[in-house]
C-alpha cells in the first residue's frame, strides 16, 4: 500500500483541473489523478465554444443580462459580474498557452464569434466545432511536461480522507478539515493513499445518472457524491440541464450535435417539415435550453415522436463542411449527410447546474476542499445555466482557486492511515453492478427527467432506497472495483437530485413539475447538509 504526498491532489483532469495544475505548479508540487487517460472527459467533447465579451459590439452588462434570464432568477449575481469580468482575462490565457481559436478578419476581434442559445449577440468564441479538443489537446501538452506535475491515469479517487477520521487530530475542536483522498490504482489492483494540504474535486458532472446523455462514461457524479459523503454542502442539485439536441441514431451512443448549428440559423422541426420553436418561445431556436428541450419533449409526447429533426440544409454546402466539420463528418458515419438531410435529435441529459457549494474561490465548507468546474455550484448558472458559460466558469474558479492556495503557508503534511480491505473478499456477482446501473439511469429518465410529478419523484425514492441498501451491502464486504465505486457515487447523487427536487414546490428553469406549475415570488436555492 504506497502512501503519497503532494502540496496540492487534484482529483480530475478536464478543463478545472488543467487550469488549476499550470496555474499552481510554479509554486506548488501538484498531484493529478484522474480515473481514465488524461484528456477523457467533458472538456474534451465540448463543442460550441467559450462564451466571453471579445467584440467592442459586445458588454458585460449584456453577458450579465443573458446569464442572469437564462438562471431564471436564481444566478448569484455577485459570481455573474465576477466570471464575466474576468472572461476576456480567461481567454487571453488560453491564447497564452497557445489554443488556436478559429480566426474571421471580418470580426473586430480578428476571431470568429458564433452564436448561441440565450445569447442576445454573437460572443462565443471557438475552435471550429471541436472547441473542447483543441483546448484540451494543448493544455495537457503543458500539463505532461511540467516538472512539479505528477500524473497518476487511470487512478480513480474513492473518499476525501478527514481530520474527523483521524483519531486525535490536533485542529478537530476548530474545524474538520480535508487531508486527502484514497485512489484506486485501476491497472495494479492496488489503493493508494494520498496526502495533500490541499484537495480539490475537479471531477465534472453528474448526467450519466440518465440514460441518454451527452456525457462520457466519466460523468458519474464521482467529486459530487466524495463530497457530500465527506460533509459537505451541496446545493441545486434539482436542475440538471438536458441539451435538446443530441444525436438521434441507434449506433451513436451519445453525440452532440453543438447548439451552435441553431445559432447558424438551424430549424427545428417535425417530420412533416413543419417548424415549431415559435409556437412555444418567441425567441423560437435560439430560446435558452431549458425551454427548446421541454418544447421538443412536449411535440415528441403529444406526437408520440422518436424524435424530431435539425434542419440546416438551407446554408451553403461548403459553410457547413467549413463551421461543422466534425458533426458533418460524424453524421456522415451514420449516413445523414446534413448539408442535405434534416438531422434526427432528441433531448438528453447534459450538464449538472448544481454541485458542491463553494466561494468565489472554489472553497467549500471542509477546511482544505475546493470543488472547481462542473462538479462545483457556484452560483453562477442558477436554475439552468447559459450556453457556453461552463468552460469559462472552470477557467476562472480554477484560477480564483490557485491565487487563495498560493497565498496560503505552506505546512507540513501529514501521515494518514492506509486503505483498510482485511474484512473483505472478491465479490461473488457481478452482475449486481451492471443491473443496477442500467435500472438507475432508466428510472431516473422515466421519473426525474424534463417534465416532473410529485408520484413520479416518489416512486424514484423508494428504488432509490433498495438500490442504496444493496449497494452500502455490497461495497462493504466486497473488494472495491472502479465500477462499483461509479454506482455507489451515482446512487448518491440520484439521491441528491431527488431529495432537491422534492423540496422545491415550483417550476423554475430547468426544473418543472406538473404539480407545481408556478414560479414563486422569491427564489431561493436548495440547500442540502448532512
Ligand atoms: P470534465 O472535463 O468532465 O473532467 C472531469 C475529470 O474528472 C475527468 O478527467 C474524469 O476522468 C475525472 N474524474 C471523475 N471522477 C473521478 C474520480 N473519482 N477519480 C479520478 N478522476 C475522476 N460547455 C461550454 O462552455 N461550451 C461548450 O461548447 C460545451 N460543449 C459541450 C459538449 C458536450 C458533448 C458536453 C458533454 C459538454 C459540453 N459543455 C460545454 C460542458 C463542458 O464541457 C463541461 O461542463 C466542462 O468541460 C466540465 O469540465 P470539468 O473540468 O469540470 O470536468
Ligand atoms: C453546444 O455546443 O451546444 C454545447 C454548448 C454548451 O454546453 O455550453
Amino acid at each position: 500500500m504506497q502512501q503519497l504526498y503532494f502540496d496540492t491532489l487534484i482529483i480530475g483532469s478536464g478543463l478545472a483541473g488543467f487550469t488549476l495544475a499550470l496555474n499552481l505548479a510554479q509554486g506548488r508540487k501538484v498531484g493529478l489523478v484522474t480515473k481514465l487517460s488524461l484528456t477523457e472527459g467533458a472538456s474534451s467533447r465540448a463543442q460550441g465554444g467559450i462564451a466571453a465579451v471579445l467584440s467592442k459590439y459586445d458588454s458585460s452588462t449584456q453577458h450579465i443580462n443573458d446569464t442572469l434570464i437564462a438562471g431564471a432568477g436564481l444566478c448569484n449575481a455577485e459570481v455573474v459580474h465576477d466570471v464575466i469580468e474576468k472572461g476576456p482575462h480567461a481567454i487571453q490565457w488560453l491564447i497564452d498557452q497557445g489554443v488556436s481559436f478559429t480566426r474571421d478578419q471580418n470580426n473586430d476581434t480578428g476571431y470568429h464569434l458564433t452564436q448561441e442559445g440565450g445569447h442576445s449577440v454573437r460572443r462565443v468564441i471557438h475552435t471550429s466545432d471541436a472547441t473542447g479538443k483543441a483546448v484540451q489537446q494543448t493544455l495537457s501538452e503543458k500539463v505532461i511536461n511540467h516538472p512539479n506535475i505528477t500524473i497518476l491515469e487511470h487512478h480513480i479517487a474513492i473518499d476525501l480522507i478527514t481530520s474527523d477520521k483521524i483519531p486525535n487530530y490536533p485542529d478537530n475542536c476548530i474545524k474538520k478539515r480535508c487531508l486527502g483522498a484514497y485512489a484506486l490504482d485501476k491497472i495494479n489492483d492496488e489503493v493508494l493513499t494520498i496526502a495533500a494540504q490541499n484537495t480539490v474535486l475537479a471531477t465534472g458532472g453528474a448526467s450519466k445518472v440518465y440514460l441518454y446523455t451527452t456525457n462520457p462514461d466519466a460523468a458519474t457524479g464521482d467529486g459530487i457524491a466524495m463530497g457530500w459523503r465527506a460533509g459537505c454542502r451541496v446545493a441545486n442539485m434539482e436542475f440538471m440541464q438536458f441539451h435538446p439536441t443530441c444525436l438521434y441514431h441507434p449506433h451513436a451512443k451519445s453525440f452532440l450535435i453543438s447548439e451552435a448549428v441553431r445559432g447558424e440559423g438551424g430549424l427545428l422541426k417535425l417530420p412533416n417539415g413543419e417548424c415549431f420553436m415559435s409556437q412555444h418561445d418567441k425567441r423560437a431556436e435560439l430560446a435558452p435550453r431549458d425551454v427548446v428541450a421541454r418544447a421538443i419533449d412536449f411535440e415528441m409526447k403529444k406526437r408520440g415522436l422518436d424524435c424530431v429533426y435539425l434542419d440546416i440544409t438551407h446554408k451553403p454546402a461548403d459553410f457547413l463542411k467549413q463551421h461543422f466539420p466534425n458533426i458533418y463528418s460524424k453524421c456522415l458515419e451514420y449516413g445523414i449527410d446534413i448539408t442535405r438531410q434534416p438531422i434526427p435529435v432528441v433531448p438528453a441529459a447534459h450538464y449538472t447546474c448544481g454541485g458542491i457549494h463553494t466561494d468565489l474561490k472554489g472553497k467549500t465548507n471542509l477546511n482544505n476542499l475546493y470543488a472547481i468546474g462542473e462538479t462545483a455550484h457556484t452560483g453562477l448558472h442558477g436554475a439552468n445555466r447559459l450556453a457556453s458559460n461552463s468552460l469559462l466558469e472552470c477557467i476562472i474558479f480554477a484560477q480564483a482557486a490557485a491565487q487563495d492556495i498560493l497565498n496560503q503557508p505552506e505546512t507540513p503534511i501529514t501521515t494518514l492511515p492506509i486503505w483498510d480491505e482485511s474484512r473483505v473478499t472478491d465479490a461473488d456477482e457481478e452482475i449486481v453492478i451492471s443491473h443496477n446501473w442500467d435500472e438507475l439511469r432508466r428510472f431516473m429518465w422515466s421519473y426525474v427527467g424534463i417534465v416532473r410529478t410529485t408520484k413520479r419523484l416518489q416512486r424514484a425514492q423508494r428504488r432509490i432506497e433498495l438500490l442504496r441498501e444493496e449497494i452500502d451491502e455490497y461495497y462493504a464486504n466486497f473488494r472495491i472495483t472502479s465500477d462499483l465505486l461509479e454506482l455507489r457515487n451515482l446512487v448518491d447523487t440520484a439521491d441528491l437530485i431527488i431529495n432537491s427536487a422534492m423540496l422545491r414546490h415550483e417550476s423554475r428553469g430547468l426544473h418543472f413539475s406538473l404539480d407545481y406549475p408556478a414560479v414563486l415570488p422569491i427564489a431561493l436555492d436548495t440547500l442540502l447538509e448532512r
